[in-house]
């Protein structure tokens, strides 16, 4: 442990990663690809703890995901302590699992918010990326969390398979009365790193989407009543200055996976040389404020050339470092999606390699690690 720890606010945003079991296979999962080794999930009683010392730390937003956080017996009782504790609760799920009678008993335990994640706005392509028949079911989902009056955010990660599909994935989102639908463009870890030939779009495709997002909000702007609101999460390696992931290492944002591992982010367990602590044996005040982990790049002070001396390093705190780490070989390099990095180049090769290397069959999230193979369609 450090003992001479960085200040820091509160842990925001808590990520209770319940499970990493899910029932679909998603192609651009973000979950650790050895995820059917981690078989040790914590029980209620240990979610419940850090629930309770996160709120004491001044976590407001409890996200509970995975895998399908659904497939937790105990989810409904979780609900209920988080909304007891005072958290603003988002369930972030496939909607597999989520039953009248689940849904029901969620609405009483005190859930504010539900995020339904869509593959496509075409049964074929939702069903071939999930590889599951699941695109009948989401729809009756979202149904289902609008009658229970919560409100919706659809989550669509965007890619060149489903781009072309843009103004269509918006239309289906305003007939379901989505409040949200967020248009993520792949972000390329776990699953999606694997596979990141099959999904690169090109910049025309992301262009032609994007304006279709422009046009739809102009066509929005006139109307009255309940909108849809559409947020296009940018694709950052089409980009030259990097995300601010995390709103900054250890700044906001705490994450716990099902074995109780503490991440500053979600993709922090492949990262070399951290000690990430587990909040079965430490404090979570201990975890935020002193680890190691989580001083490793709070700050600026670890900052290499060029972020150390950059103007824009508290803007961006330097990107990514789980990216920076599997591009670079380094985490504690700028993000290579910066134009002013020395690596920026390799992200260009990705980009332009990408249709070269089609041949390479796309993999499905599996917990077989020898993995299913199949063609793409
Ligand atoms: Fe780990 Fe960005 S995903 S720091």
């Amino acid at each position: 442990m450090n003992t001479v720890p960085i200040p820091v606010g509160p842990p925001l945003w808590l990520l209770a990663e319940l499970t990493y079991k899910c029932p679909l296979h998603c192609v651009f999962c973000y979950n650790p690809t050895q995820h059917a080794r981690i078989q040790d999930e914590m029980s209620t009683k240990q979610w419940v703890s850090v629930m309770q010392q996160a709120r004491k730390l001044g976590a407001a937003q409890l996200g509970f995901s995975g895998g399908e956080p659904l497939l937790r017996d105990d989810l409904v009782e979780l609900v209920q302590e988080a909304h007891r504790l005072g958290y603003y609760t988002n369930l972030i799920t496939s909607g597999v699992g989520l039953t009248p009678a689940k849904a029901q008993a969620l609405k009483d335990a005190g859930l504010d918010h539900v995020q339904l994640s869509f593959q496509d706005s075409t049964k074929e392509l939702n069903d071939f990326l999930s590889h599951t028949r699941t695109f009948e079911l989401k729809q009756r989902v979202a149904r289902l969390i609008k009658a229970h009056d919560w409100p919706m955010v659809l989550n669509c990660v965007l890619h060149r398979h489903n781009l072309p599909h843009v103004r269509k994935i918006i239309d289906m989102a305003v007939a379901l009365e989505a409040e949200y639908l967020e248009l993520a463009n792949t972000q390329y870890y776990g699953w999606a790193w694997i596979n990141r030939d099959h999904l690169m779009p090109t910049r025309e495709e992301l262009e032609e989407a994007e304006a279709l997002v422009t046009q739809f909000r102009i066509e929005q702007e006139g109307k009255t009543g309940s909108k849809t609101r559409v947020l296009f999460v940018v694709p950052d390696y089409f980009e030259e200055r990097p995300k601010a992931c995390m709103n900054g290492w250890g700044s906001v944002f705490l994450s716990v996976a099902p074995d109780g591992l503490a991440m500053p982010c979600h993709n922090a367990r492949d990262l070399p040389n951290l000690a990430l602590p587990n909040v079965k044996d430490t404090p979570i005040a201990e975890i935020w404020q002193r680890s190691n982990a989580f001083n490793a790049f709070r700050g600026d002070s670890w900052m290499k050339a060029p972020c150390r001396t950059c103007d824009e390093r508290h803007k961006d705190f330097g990107g990514c470092r789980c990216q920076a780490f599997m591009i670079t070989g380094d985490p504690a390099n700028a993000d290579p999606v910066c134009s002013k990095s020395p690596h920026h180049e390799k992200v260009v090769q990705l980009v332009a390699q990408a249709p070269t290397r089609r041949h390479i069959p796309i993999v499905f999230r599996s917990d077989d690690e020898s993995r299913h193979l199949h063609p793409v369609p």
